[in-house]
């Protein structure tokens, strides 16, 4: 059920920018992601895809290994420099991998089914250092990992499994060398600038966090301000509650959730905090996020029995010099008495 709500967005100036981490200096990921399932030795069932950052570009119908592009400037990308060639050959390099891993369970008497993973792209950092990878699971565990600089496959486990697919890897030079190639030329540099370059627009995209305040009250000694932030892209973003205008540090009565992702490829998260039921302070939930700007999100909790506080007046002025901005309105309601539902938003 939507808790009822009071919309209004009031946005602040940001305080103490410096706080806030730029969003920018987020490492870019791009990432070729691989999932071979094994059920029998005449079966293989090849998935795979390829994100830029959090969005899949390209993916590879299992069916019949054709090539599915997500966007049509993937497929531009794709096709320039290297890329053709590689689009020729993919193919057989997955018949090669489905070949090999039949035989490494052959070899080693493991049983089917076989789940085996591989995840191979480039990290750009912050300070420009560009980092390929590439590694390889069996079974929902780390096996194998590539050292591109040395051009070795290193064991990431300790199992007979592992020994002999880093041995028969490092066996066959013209592969380390191709795969350091293209893990260090190709993926971190033509294939990133690339897809970089087509898929600005995409990659750039912002959406701004919508965020509701509401409390909840577990028992008559607990209140628990839950402010729920959702549909953001990208993902980084910062919640915090301020008591009196301070923020609250981390501690027991602080419980904020992990980021978790909207079907629409944008993100929500929720931070609870436990107070004393009328204990006299005033709370606010702060969002920061990149589609902001150097502006906070600032969403008061008022406790229903209190008049509007100066930060409605503030809000419902900034309101009416932006009235073409949004909607406003107020519900309230309280049902039975399990729970009380005390809801500000504020839009502008
Ligand atoms: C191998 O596994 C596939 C997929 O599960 C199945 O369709 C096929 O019948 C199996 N073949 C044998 C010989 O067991
Ligand atoms: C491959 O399979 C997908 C569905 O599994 C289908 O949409 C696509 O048209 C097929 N492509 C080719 C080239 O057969
Ligand atoms: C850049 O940052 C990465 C990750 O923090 C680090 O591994 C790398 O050594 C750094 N490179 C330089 C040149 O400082
Ligand atoms: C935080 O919230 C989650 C989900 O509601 C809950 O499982 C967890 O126990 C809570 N942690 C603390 C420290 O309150």
């Amino acid at each position: 059920m939507q808790p009822p709500s009071l919309l209004l967005f009031l946005f602040l100036p940001s305080l103490l920018p410096g706080m806030w981490a730029d969003p920018e200096a987020q490492p870019e990921v791009i990432q070729y992601l691989l999932t071979g399932v094994f059920a029998n030795i005449s079966s293989a069932e090849v998935s795979c895809v390829v994100l830029v950052e959090d969005i899949p570009v390209i993916a590879l119908h299992p069916a019949n290994w054709s090539v599915h592009f997500h966007w049509p400037w993937v497929s531009q990308a794709a096709a320039e420099g290297e890329g053709e060639k590689l689009m020729s050959q993919y193919k057989i390099g997955l018949r090669n991998m489905i070949r090999f891993v039949h035989d490494m369970v052959q070899q080693t008497k493991q049983h089917y089914p076989v789940v085996v993973q591989s995840r191979a792209g480039c990290v750009l950092y912050p300070n420009t250092t560009r980092q390929g990878f590439l590694n390889v699971g069996w079974g929902g565990r780390d096996l194998v990992a590539f050292e591109v600089d040395k051009q070795h496959w290193e064991v990431q486990q300790a199992s007979q499994v592992a020994e002999l697919v880093s041995k028969r890897l490092n066996k066959q030079k013209s592969v380390t060398v191709l795969l350091e190639h293209l893990l260090a030329t190709w993926m971190c540099h033509n294939n990133f600038v690339t897809l970089k370059k087509y898929g600005r627009e995409i990659l750039e995209r912002q959406e701004l966090p919508v965020a509701t305040v509401f409390a909840r009250t577990p028992s008559p000694a607990q209140l628990l301000l839950v402010c729920h932030v959702t549909g953001f892209y990208p993902r980084p973003i910062s919640v915090a509650w301020l008591r009196d205008g301070q923020e609250v540090p981390p501690g027991p009565a602080l419980n904020t959730s992990s980021i978790l992702p909207n079907a629409d490829l944008t993100y929500q998260l929720r931070s609870v905090l436990a107070v004393t039921p009328r204990d006299g302070h005033s709370y606010a939930c702060r969002v920061r996020h990149r589609s902001l700007g150097t502006r906070s999100l600032l969403i008061p909790w008022e406790n229903g029995s209190r008049a509007p506080t100066i930060s409605i007046t503030i809000a419902v002025l900034l309101l009416v010099a932006t009235a073409s901005a949004g909607g406003f309105w107020w519900w309230k309601r309280r049902k039975g008495n399990e729970a009380a539902w005390d809801t500000q938003e504020f839009i502008i």
